[in-house]
């Protein structure tokens, strides 16, 4: 008889996001004349940019002529992108080579799959509240987790303790949910943290591209000595709108080693492209052309119309908090705005009031980990009139 990853007993019974769109389902079909909006997950509305649409074309009809068709790639990614992606690093004083570039189908997939490259027994430092892909995937993998308490007294920042070992450190930042960003200093104690415990940081800079305040970091390798013990996970879904179109890229530098228990030095950017040779076909042909176009001057220009279109719908739902008086998080340097669920409620209290009282859908920061549990997430990456609407809504509940 087959024998299951039991691990999987583990889990909740249903991916937060799944959650959510099952509850909201359930809503709209028992009230189908009711307009809800979905500031839920955080999936972009606005179009792909002009730029890329012309260079996916451009793709297809690569594809149409046998001079220009294209079977297999590089399963980490054309030169192209890979070039373009060293490029925008560099724009911003960070340096890396193109080898150190794997091109995937997203940050979501890559944090989940590079717990293939460590052992069971590693002490996995996890934030508390943080996107549920890495708990989830470290249970998957039957790992246990320790949790680091992020939380109004820290600014949801949490910093290391000394006394407290780990080999696999977590760190988002700008911050899925709480929208919180850690400063030059701040990244400085992790990285100086991770090296002498010879951990590994991994780093999930997806929502970089919302970084307004030029003294904060958009990527772990503007701190000295994070290329010796951090992996970074990057992502065009919100930078470029391709949360359907799907293209991220992820960082493992060459300086990257850790010694096996026999004592052997492995490279673990050697052990990813072994693992994404083996398991990972790469992105297509078609989708790196769209994303090549990202990286291009216009192409970035008109990615930042876009990001400035979010950047107001932040600020109009920040706004509306500020006059309820509502505490929240985030909203700067992030699509993500995190408050208190009002009147004392508990974060799935507030959004199943917050459904049927203004057919308004939110994520329940309970769905993040315990300390989200009386805080609830709002996401700007909605259309500018729904968010305007949903916070007329909101500013007649209470
Ligand atoms: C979120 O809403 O937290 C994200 O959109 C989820 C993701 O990027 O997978």
């Amino acid at each position: 008889m087959a024998r299951l990853n039991e691990n999987y007993l583990n889990l909740k019974e249903s991916y937060l996001f799944s959650e959510i769109a099952h509850r909201v389902a359930a809503y709209t079909q028992a009230n189908p004349d009711k307009k809800v909006i979905r500031l839920g997950i955080g999936d972009v509305t606005r179009p792909l940019s002009s730029e890329v649409i012309d260079a996916l074309h451009q793709g297809v009809n690569d594809m149409a002529d046998g001079s220009t068709f294209k079977g297999y790639g590089p399963e980490q990614g054309y030169d192209f992108v890979r070039n373009a992606v060293v490029e925008y690093y560099s724009k911003s004083g960070v340096s890396i080579d193109a080898s150190e570039v794997f091109v995937s189908d997203g940050a979501k997939s890559d944090t989940g799959n590079i717990t293939d490259l460590f052992a069971q027994d590693n002490v996995i430092l996890i934030p508390d509240p943080v996107y549920p892909v890495y708990v989830d995937t470290n249970i998957m993998n039957g790992r246990n987790i320790t949790y680091i308490d992020a939380n109004v007294a820290n600014n949801f920042l949490p910093m290391p303790d000394p006394s407290v070992h780990a080999d696999i450190i977590y760190i988002c930042s700008p911050n899925n949910p709480t929208g919180a960003a850690y400063n030059h200093e701040q990244l400085k104690v992790w990285v100086d943290y991770a090296l002498a415990n010879e951990a590994i940081i991994l780093y999930d800079s997806a929502y970089e591209c919302f970084i307004t305040d030029p003294s904060l970091p958009r990527s772990i390798f503007a701190i000295e000595g994070a290329k010796k013990c951090a992996i970074e996970f990057c992502s065009l879904s919100k930078t470029a709108g391709f949360t359907g179109t799907r293209c991220g890229y992820t960082i493992v530098p060459k300086d990257l080693k850790v010694a096996s228990s026999t004592g052997k030095e492995m490279s673990l950017n050697a052990m990813w492209n072994r693992r994404q040779t083996t398991k990972f076909n790469g992105v297509s042909y078609i989708v790196q052309k769209g994303a090549a176009a990202v990286f291009s001057e216009a192409g970035m220009a008109q990615c930042k119309e876009n990001i400035a279109y979010y950047q107001e719908n932040a600020r109009i739902i920040a706004e509306c908090l500020d006059r309820k008086g509502i505490r929240y998080f985030g909203g700067v340097n992030s699509p993500y705005i995190w408050f208190e669920c009002p009147n004392g409620m508990e974060s799935w209290e507030f959004f199943d009031y917050l459904l049927n009282n203004a057919q308004v859908v939110g994520t329940p920061g309970a769905g993040f980990g315990n300390n989200g549990k009386n805080f609830f997430r709002l996401t700007a990456f909605g259309t500018k009139e729904n968010t305007i609407e949903a916070m007329e809504r909101f500013d007649k509940l209470f």
